[in-house]
């Protein structure tokens, strides 16, 4: 069924369990929660509950004892659909296994709506990212892309950035 939680036992020094990795849909009962680990004024987090209840995209988080880790979003309206997008784990969280667990939930999600195919643009210079989706299986699929982008920084104020991008995919097993 789509939209239930992941459950993924981590195991710790010594052979015995952390706490759960819990990955599962955002719902609007996590907007406070997502907005904590937003930058102020952003309104990341609001578009993103909105954009989902038109049934653009999945929004997914990573919690462990309550504690959000990391978001993610499954695009399914994008130029390639379904396109994985906007993985990010909180600083203090990354290197535990969190964008793992996302990547695999949002390939879990696609597989389960049909698709046989993920696909995700990643910069070039983003080389830990890079690393992680190779792990996965994800493959070089062209195109490069070079794009000027605004965002909101830590301090909400509104900057602009260009970023080139790789396009990777991934072919989903049934
Ligand atoms: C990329 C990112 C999502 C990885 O999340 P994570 O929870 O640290 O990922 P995991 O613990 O599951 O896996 C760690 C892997 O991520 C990579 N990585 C990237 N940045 C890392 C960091 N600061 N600390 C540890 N690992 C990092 C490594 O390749 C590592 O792989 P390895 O175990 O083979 O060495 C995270 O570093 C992040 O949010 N970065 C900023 C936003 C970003 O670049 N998003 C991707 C956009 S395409």
């Amino acid at each position: 069924m789509l939209g239930l939680g992941t459950l993924i036992g981590v195991e710790g020094e010594g052979g015995r369990m952390t706490p759960e990795l819990v990955v599962r849909q955002c719902t609007d009962g996590d907007l406070a929660a997502l907005e904590e680990t937003e930058p102020p004024r952003s309104g990341i987090a609001r578009h993103l509950l909105h954009q989902q209840a038109a049934g653009n995209i999945v929004y997914a988080a990573a919690w462990r004892d309550h504690l959000l880790l990391g978001t993610v979003v499954l695009d399914l309206r994008s130029d390639y659909t379904p396109e994985l997008k906007h993985l990010f784990v909180q600083e203090a969280a990354r290197g535990a296994g969190a964008g793992t667990a996302l990547c695999v939930w949002t390939e879990r999600h696609a597989t389960r709506a049909g698709f046989d195919k993920l696909y995700l643009g990643v910069g070039v210079e983003n080389h830990g990212a890079r690393r992680l989706y190779q792990r996965l299986g994800f493959t070089f699929a062209g195109p490069t892309t070079t794009t000027t982008y605004q965002y909101v920084d830590n301090d909400g104020h509104k900057q602009w950035a260009t970023e080139t991008d790789d396009m990777f995919e991934k072919a989903l097993a049934e």
